[in-house]
C-alpha cells in the first residue's frame, strides 16, 4: 500500500477510535452512603481531595481537618445530597447540595477541564428541577465562575468576611 494512503488510513482509524471513546464517556453520580461497601474508600478519597484545596477554592475552611474529624463530619450526614462523581467508572471527585441548596463540587486536578464539572452540574440542575440552586464562589476562582455562568447561573450577591 502507498505510504500516503497508509497514513490517511491510520489518521482515519485514530479519529474513529477517539470518537468512539467520546461517545462512551460517562459522568455518573453515586450517592455517598454509609451502608455502601465503597463507603470507607470514598471517605479516604474525599480526604485525599481535601489536600488539593488551595486558597482560591476555600471560602469557609482555612485548615485541613484531621482524618478523624473528617470521617465524623461525613458520618453526621451534613448535606441534603452528596455523591461521588464517577467518570467512566473511575472516582474523580465529589459534589453535594447543602440544606440551603448550595452546590459544592470538587474534581481531582488530573481530571479537571474534561467537561466533568459541566456534566455534573447539569445532572444536579435536572435532579433539583423546580428548586433554586446556589454556588458560593471565591472571586479568584475564575474556572468555577466560568462554569456556573456558562450554565446560566446569575450573579446575585457578594459576601464579605472579617476574621
Ligand atoms: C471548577 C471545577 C468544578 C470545573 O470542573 P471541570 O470539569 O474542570 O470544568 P469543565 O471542563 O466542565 O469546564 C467548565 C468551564 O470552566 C471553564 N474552564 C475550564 N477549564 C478552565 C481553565 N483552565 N481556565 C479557565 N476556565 C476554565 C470554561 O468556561 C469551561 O467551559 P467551556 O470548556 O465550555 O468553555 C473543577 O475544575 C474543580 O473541581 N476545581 C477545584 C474545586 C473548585 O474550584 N470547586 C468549585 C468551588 S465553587
Amino acid at each position: 500500500m502507498r505510504r500516503d494512503v497508509k497514513d490517511d488510513l491510520f489518521k482515519l482509524m485514530t479519529q474513529m477510535a477517539s470518537s468512539i471513546e467520546e461517545v462512551n464517556e460517562t459522568v455518573e453520580l453515586r450517592q455517598i452512603n454509609e451502608n455502601d461497601k465503597e463507603y470507607e474508600n470514598d471517605i479516604r478519597f474525599l480526604y485525599e481531595l481535601l489536600q488539593q484545596r488551595d486558597s482560591t477554592i476555600n471560602i469557609s475552611h482555612k485548615t485541613i481537618p484531621s482524618f478523624y474529624d473528617h470521617s465524623n463530619f461525613w458520618k453526621s450526614k451534613p448535606y441534603k445530597f452528596a455523591s461521588m462523581i464517577e467518570y467512566n467508572g473511575t472516582k474523580v471527585g465529589y459534589t453535594y447540595v447543602s440544606h440551603a441548596n448550595e452546590i459544592g463540587i470538587f474534581i481531582d486536578k488530573q481530571y479537571q477541564g474534561k467537561e466533568i464539572g459541566t456534566k455534573t452540574i447539569q445532572i444536579l440542575i435536572q435532579k433539583f428541577k423546580g428548586e433554586p440552586l446556589f454556588a458560593n464562589i471565591n472571586p479568584l476562582n475564575l474556572k468555577s465562575r466560568a462554569l456556573f455562568i456558562k450554565l446560566r447561573f446569575k450573579h446575585i450577591q457578594n459576601t464579605y468576611r472579617i476574621n
